[in-house]
């Protein structure tokens, strides 16, 4: 019974996430969302005072990063695991359009990366584990055995992304997250640190007229081929 290492990566709001999580619980992997580490540092930085619409401290909130602990504990009933700050559960908070259009930003700092990057590869050490994020399959675990790289259209995604926050209550505008999006996009794949780019191994998937099941079967399949 081998075990393999996923790794998921694309562009904000290709679904990553939910296939990642599908993956997991039917292989019985740890699923890890490298994205709301990333959001967690952000937050902690929003709530320290280091950023906000008028401040962007970086330097301050690099010098604080050793007060950071990120964990992950496994929900029952939701079915995957929550990102925990400090111990304290942050997993609603991270997923608003505020911490959304800053994380980028803070995702280009060397010295954040570096941190998280160290503790994601030491989540991985035992494989058996699906991750998704930006640099998974380039920097993270280049060695995994199956690499994804999703795509969709910014349209498809701004409007699934829409959706999501509508649904959970957040008065937001359509025009609004699509901006997020695109802006996202083009930090993270022109900064100078670990940009998002397709791993040269990756398997290119564009989920724009995939239905979620569609999606899963087509990742399943080459899941078992690696195996
Ligand atoms: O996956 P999610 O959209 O929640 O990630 C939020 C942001 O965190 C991304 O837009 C990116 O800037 C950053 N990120 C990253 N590297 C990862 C995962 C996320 O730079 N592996």
């Amino acid at each position: 019974n081998k075990k393999i290492t996923i790794a998921i990566d694309g562009y904000s709001s290709t679904g990553k996430s939910t296939v990642a999580k599908q993956l997991a619980n039917y292989l019985g992997y740890i699923y890890v969302d490298s994205g709301a580490m990333y959001r967690a540092v952000t937050y902690f930085a929003m709530q320290n005072g280091f950023i906000d619409e008028l401040h962007f401290n970086i330097e301050g909130l690099i010098s604080k990063l050793n007060n950071i602990d990120i964990s992950f504990k496994f929900n029952e009933t939701l079915g995957f695991a929550e990102v925990y700050l400090n111990n304290e559960n942050i997993e609603k908070a991270i997923r608003t359009l505020e911490v959304s259009n800053f994380v980028s930003k803070v995702a280009t700092a060397s010295e954040v990366r570096e941190k998280l990057v160290q503790q994601q590869k030491y989540m991985g050490l035992n494989k058996g584990v699906v991750m998704d994020g930006r640099d998974i399959g380039t920097v993270v675990f280049p060695d995994a055995e199956l690499k994804i790289f999703m795509t969709a259209s910014a349209e498809t995604r701004a409007k699934r992304r829409y959706h999501e926050l509508l649904n959970r209550g957040d008065n937001v505008d359509y025009n609004d997250v699509l901006k997020n999006v695109v802006d996202r996009d083009y930090i993270d794949t022109n900064r100078a640190d670990s940009p998002l780019v397709k791993a040269e191994d990756a398997i290119e998937i564009d989920n724009s007229n995939l239905s979620l099941e569609e999606q899963f079967q087509k990742i399943l399949q080459l899941v078992t081929m690696t195996l």
